[in-house]
C-alpha cells in the first residue's frame, strides 16, 4: 500500500517537471523564431560552427589517442622495471641463503652486496671447473651416465643410451670434443672470444672492428653480417643455431652448432649425410652441456635461450670475453628494432620460455666480476 502511493507520487512529480521544461523551451525558442535575418545567413552561420566544432573534436580526441598511446609505452616500461628490480631482489636472497648464512640478512646494505659478490665468484669457479664436454663427440657417445636435465624441455633425452639408438648418428660426430681438453676444465683454448647477440641497439653502436679483432666469433641463427659489417663485423667462427633446419652457407667457412634436444637429431644426421662432401662443418651441443649451461640459471625458466649457451660456452674455451647485442630490452619493447637485421618480433609468451630476466643479470654479474665485458 505504502510501496504503490510512493511510485504514483514519483511519477507525478516527473510529469510535472517534464510539463514545466517543455513551457520553458517553448519560451526560449521564440526570439530566435521571431530574428529580422535571412534565413541564408544563419545557415552559413549554423554550417561554419558545425564545422569548427567538428574540427575541435577530430583534434581532442586525436590528441587524446596520442596520449593514451604514449601512457601504454610508459607503463610497458614502468613494468620491464619493476620486473627487473623484482630479479634483483631474489637473487639477492636467493644466494644470501645459499651462503648459509643468516648473517647477510642481519648486515647493513653494503656488506649484503660484498658477500653477494664473493660467493658469486665460488659459484661461478665451481661451474666454469667442469669436465662437461661442449661439442657431442663419439667419445662421450659411448658414456653410461644419465643427463642430469634430463627428460626436461631442456634435454628431452634421458641418457646417452636414448642417443645411441638414433641410426648413422656415430658416423657424423667428431672423435672427441675439440673445444676443451679433457682433464684440464680450466684450459682456455682461445685468447678472444666475440659473443654476437641479435639485438636491434647494435644499430646504435660501431662494434664491426672491435668484434672482428677477436680470436673466435660466434654469432646466432639467422644472424646477418652482409651490409651490417660497420655495426657487427665480418667474421663467423661458430653459428650456434636453435633448429636442425637452420643451415649454414656452404663455403662461409663457419662452423654450426646445433643445440639438439630431442628427435630433431634424426632430420639433423640426415641433413649431413644427405648433403654434398665438403659442406660446412656441422657440430652439436653435447646434451649434458645444455644441462650446464641451465645451471648457470639456477633451473630457471624452461629452457636457457642459445645467447646463454653462446656466452657459457665462450666461457668454457676463452680467455677473454666479450659480448655484444645483448640487450634484451630491445628485443621485448614495441617501439625498438628487436633484431638489427629484421624486426620479428619474439611470440607472447616467449619471454617465460627462456629465464631472459635471470640471464641479464647474470651477465651483469659475471661483469662485475670479471667474467667477461658487455658491450
Ligand atoms: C677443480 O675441481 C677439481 C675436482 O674436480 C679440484 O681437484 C680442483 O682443485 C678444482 N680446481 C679449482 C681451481 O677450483
Amino acid at each position: 500500500m505504502f510501496k504503490a502511493s510512493k511510485t504514483s507520487s514519483a511519477h507525478t512529480h516527473t510529469h510535472l517537471h517534464l510539463h514545466y521544461d517543455a513551457v520553458a523551451q517553448r519560451k526560449k525558442g521564440s526570439p530566435i523564431s521571431n530574428m529580422h535575418r535571412p534565413h541564408a545567413q544563419f545557415g552559413q552561420w549554423a554550417i561554419r560552427t558545425g564545422f569548427y566544432l567538428l574540427a575541435a573534436a577530430a583534434f581532442v580526441s586525436s590528441l587524446s589517442l596520442l596520449v593514451l598511446r604514449y601512457r601504454t609505452l610508459e607503463a610497458e616500461e614502468a613494468a620491464w622495471g619493476a620486473w627487473k628490480a623484482a630479479e634483483g631482489r631474489d637473487e639477492t636472497i636467493r644466494l644470501g641463503n645459499a651462503l648459509g648464512a643468516s648473517s647477510v640478512a642481519d648486515h647493513g646494505h653494503d656488506s649484503d652486496a660484498i658477500a653477494k659478490g664473493e660467493n658469486f665468484k665460488l659459484w661461478a669457479d665451481q661451474l666454469l671447473n667442469t669436465s662437461v664436454p661442449v661439442i657431442m663427440s663419439k667419445r662421450t657417445l659411448r658414456s653410461k651416465e644419465v643427463f642430469s636435465c634430463g627428460g626436461s624441455h631442456v634435454v628431452k633425452f634421458k641418457s646417452y643410451k636414448d642417443l645411441r639408438a638414433i641410426t648413422h648418428l656415430a658416423d657424423v660426430l667428431p672423435e672427441r670434443d675439440l673445444l676443451t681438453t679433457p682433464g684440464k676444465p680450466l684450459h682456455k683454448k682461445y685468447k678472444t672470444c666475440a659473443v654476437v647477440g641479435n639485438s636491434g641497439s647494435l644499430l646504435e653502436t660501431q662494434y664491426g672492428d672491435a668484434v672482428d679483432s677477436h680470436e673466435v666469433v660466434i654469432r646466432f641463427n639467422a644472424a646477418k653480417t652482409e651490409g651490417y659489417e660497420q655495426f657487427v663485423g665480418y667474421k663467423t667462427t661458430f653459428r650456434i643455431l636453435n633448429s636442425a633446419e637452420l643451415k649454414v652457407a656452404r663455403d662461409s667457412g663457419e662452423a654450426g652448432i646445433t643445440t639438439l634436444r630431442n628427435n630433431d637429431m634424426k632430420d639433423w644426421v640426415k641433413g649431413i649425410q644427405s648433403s654434398p662432401a665438403g659442406g660446412p662443418v656441422a657440430l652439436t651441443t653435447d646434451p649434458e652441456f645444455l644441462c650446464h649451461t641451465w645451471a648457470w640459471v639456477r633451473n630457471r625458466g624452461d629452457k636457457p635461450s642459445s645467447g646463454l649457451v653462446g656466452i657459457v660456452m665462450a666461457l668454457r674455451m676463452c680467455q677473454k670475453v666479450d659480448i655484444y647485442g645483448f640487450q634484451y630490452s630491445n628485443y621485448f619493447s614495441r617501439y625498438s628494432r628487436p633484431h638489427y637485421y629484421d624486426w620479428e618480433r619474439p611470440k607472447k609468451g616467449r619471454e617465460k620460455v627462456h629465464p631472459f630476466n635471470r640471464e641479464v643479470s647474470l651477465y651483469a654479474q659475471l661483469a662485475k666480476q670479471g667474467y667477461l665485458k658487455v658491450w
